[in-house]
């Protein structure tokens, strides 16, 4: 595999490729592993240690519009934990937008403390995030996506 032939023979070969994988995949898929861990001349148990110590590497395709809630301080202290429930809830009532966003992934801070609580929709950055906020990003973003 080209992709793994630039990647494997730098610093940190593992995580570089698991990262180029999920870049052009938009996930880690399980036969990339055996690859992987060939290409960087390490075990399948090694790469699966990296695989699935950092959160952010997935082994399963991401919904159409990921929603991830901050559940740091800084948004918990101006209504995150309620944001996250009153979410939760609307996801519960609407089974488009369940499927749509996946399972809420919390991240800790996403530097838009500021401007808390903050959430990711579908990578972009949100502040003052309302659920109404958010509902709104994602049916736009499934509304322009083909
Ligand atoms: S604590 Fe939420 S963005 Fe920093």
């Amino acid at each position: 595999m080209a992709l793994l032939a630039e990647t494997s023979t730098g610093p940190g070969p593992v995580l570089v490729s698991l990262q180029a994988v999920q870049d052009r995949f938009g996930y880690v898929p399980a036969e990339a592993v055996s690859l992987i861990a060939d290409a960087c001349n390490v075990s399948r148990a090694d790469v699966h240690g990296v695989l699935t110590f950092y959160a952010d590497l997935r082994t399963s395709p991401p919904p159409d519009v990921p929603v991830r809630l901050c559940a740091a301080e800084a948004c918990q202290s101006v209504g995150g934990r309620e944001l996250k429930r009153d979410w939760e809830r609307r996801c519960g009532e609407s089974a488009e937008l369940a499927e749509a966003t996946g399972a809420d992934e919390p991240v800790f801070c996403l530097g838009n403390c500021a401007l808390a609580p903050a959430a990711l929709v579908g990578g972009v950055l949100v502040g003052r995030a309302t659920v109404e906020k958010v509902e709104s990003m994602v049916r736009g973003s499934l509304q322009g996506s083909p």
